[in-house]
């Protein structure tokens, strides 16, 4: 299938996880793609394994003079940006009364000053353009609602909500489409490092709340990175030219807002 030949696309966060399905599903589809992470040696290997299509960019979503420098070498390398994925975040988990200020503005600056001030720069080279584009934000189910011991990542996603819309009405004139996806639980890396915070804070055994999760689904299982991909490669194609900041739940049945 190539519903995206001709394409090029910048996924922030896609050495690993679910921004490199994006990018290996994107390339399949035609797309030129850009993986831009602060793991510049997995994202060097992984657009080395995903071979001609791909290409890797040193980016750090927290500064913006390596924004900056990420988008120049995408827009050299590939001619320009049709498709922006702000897919790079970190997780933090703590009761209220132990969050503390350092870890706050850590995650505040990748999960939500990262997707502005990337959708700004991007939005910036599109308009100048003058060829529209699409841009799509990461969000979460944490997104949807608070969880006792998960303030700081579930308020960043909702900020990451609330940043879509705005900039989707913003940028509509231009002919730039902005909406959000929110996962569920998806397996990988990310949900190692989530099931060792709630082994600290809950007592759980390593795997137990990975274990607990899945089940919960009402699909039956938790996620895995590629069943995202049909949307994210859905939601970059002319077929979605008349959506307009909405924010998609890829859940497996979690929340139906
Ligand atoms: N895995 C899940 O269960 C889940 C659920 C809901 C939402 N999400 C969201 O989906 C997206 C991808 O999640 P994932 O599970 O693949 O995460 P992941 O932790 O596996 O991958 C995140 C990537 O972002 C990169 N990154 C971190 N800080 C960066 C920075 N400052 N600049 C550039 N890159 C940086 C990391 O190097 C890594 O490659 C995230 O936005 C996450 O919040 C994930």
């Amino acid at each position: 299938m190539t519903r995206l030949a001709g394409k090029t696309a910048l996924v922030t966060g896609a050495a690993r996880g679910i921004g490199r399905a994006f990018a290996e599903a994107y390339a399949r589809e035609g797309a030129r793609v850009a993986i831009g992470d602060i793991d510049t040696a997995r994202a060097k290997q992984a657009a080395e394994e995903i071979g001609s299509h791909a290409i890797s960019v040193p980016m750090d979503v927290t500064r913006q003079d390596s924004i900056d420098q990420a988008i120049s070498s995408t827009i050299e390398a590939l001619g320009g940006i049709d498709i922006l994925i702000n897919n790079a975040a970190i997780f933090t988990a703590a009761p209220i009364v132990s969050v503390e200020r350092s870890d706050f503005d850590r995650v505040f600056q990748v999960n939500v000053a990262g997707p502005l001030f990337t959708m700004q720069a991007v939005a910036r080279h599109m308009i100048a353009r003058g060829k529209g584009g699409t841009i799509i934000n990461m969000a979460s189910q944490a997104g949807r609602r608070g969880e006792p011991l998960v303030a700081v990542y579930c308020a960043t996603k909702a900020a990451v909500i609330s940043l879509t819309q705005s900039a989707a009405l913003n940028l509509i004139e231009h002919d730039i489409n902005v909406n959000a996806i929110a996962p569920g639980v998806v397996d990988g890396e990310h949900w190692d490092g989530v099931d060792a915070f709630f082994a600290k804070y809950e007592g759980k055994r390593p795997g137990q709340k990975k274990a607990e999760v899945g089940k919960a689904v009402p699909f039956g299982r938790m996620g895995k990175a590629q069943d995202l991909t049909g949307m994210a490669i859905f939601l970059a194609s002319d077929e979605a030219r008349y959506i307009v900041g909405q924010c998609f739940n890829v859940d497996g049945g979690q929340w139906m807002s």
